[in-house]
């Protein structure tokens, strides 16, 4: 400094060094962590990451298969053996004897007046008995004639159905004799009669069929005059889905 002329010697003075503010400094390493931050997010969460996290579903549950439930109907009622049938709509009986007294459901009578009448053209004589019974002619049937004859329940049942449980009430059910033999008429006779052998041989073709064969799986007696009408489909679910809820 000596060396230099005075008059020179400020425009040389040595300029003291400026210290850094420390606003400014704070503002740095701010930017930097902020970088550094970027930087370790775009390195982890990968653009397919990123992607995933915005538009990934909600994970599928887990669904486990399940078993088939196959539904099983209710047991209809059954009585002793009997099955449970509902009366039929009066408005489709039909009278099947002259004085009107003996009447089944219109399909069964038209077809069963078809089978007498072809039946009668060979000689063989067939003799409504019974058809559609109401609730309280069973009534009558069931326990006053078992009380009449000193019947115990299951002997009763074993012979007649208890109302509401007789095919009677359908409409699509008759019992037939043989009018040479009269004295047959209900009884295990019958099943020695022309008449029967015939019904044997040809109820088949008018849809008539024997309700209570021998050994039935209702446990029934054998009842060789009960027929009954199974020739639409009305009538054979009415059978046919009792009987096989009840096997
Ligand atoms: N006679 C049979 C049992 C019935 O009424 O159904
Ligand atoms: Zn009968």
């Amino acid at each position: 400094m000596e060396d230099i002329p005075k008059a020179l010697r400020k425009k040389y003075q040595p300029q003291k060094a400026k210290s850094l503010s420390p606003l400014l400094l704070a503002g740095g390493v701010f930017m930097v962590s902020l970088g550094i931050i970027t930087l370790g997010l775009a390195f982890w969460l990968r653009p397919q990451q990123v992607q995933n996290l915005i538009t990934e579903p909600a994970p599928e549950p887990i669904v486990t298969e399940q078993p088939t439930v196959t539904s099983i109907p209710e047991p209809l009622d059954n009585i002793l053996g009997h099955l449970q049938y509902t009366e039929a709509p009066l408005d489709d009986l039909v009278a099947i004897t002259p004085d009107q007294r003996i009447k089944l459901r219109s399909a069964a009578a038209e077809r069963f007046l078809q089978m007498q009448a072809d039946a009668q053209a060979e000689g063989i004589i067939l003799v409504p008995i019974s058809g559609f019974r109401s609730l309280d002619d069973q009534e009558n049937i069931f326990f006053g004639i078992k009380e009449e004859r000193g019947q115990i329940t299951t002997q009763r049942a074993e012979v007649s159905a208890p109302p509401g449980y007789s095919e009677h009430h359908t409409g699509y059910a008759i019992d037939i004799g043989d009018g040479k033999v009269p004295a047959t008429h209900l009884q295990p006779g019958f099943a020695q009669t022309e008449a029967f052998l015939w019904l044997q041989a040809n109820a088949a073709r008018y849809s008539f069929e024997l309700s209570f064969p021998e050994n039935n799986p209702q446990g029934i007696n054998y009842e060789p005059w009960h027929w009954r009408f199974v020739g639409n489909s009305h009538s054979l679910e009415t059978f046919y889905r009792a009987r096989n809820l009840n096997e």
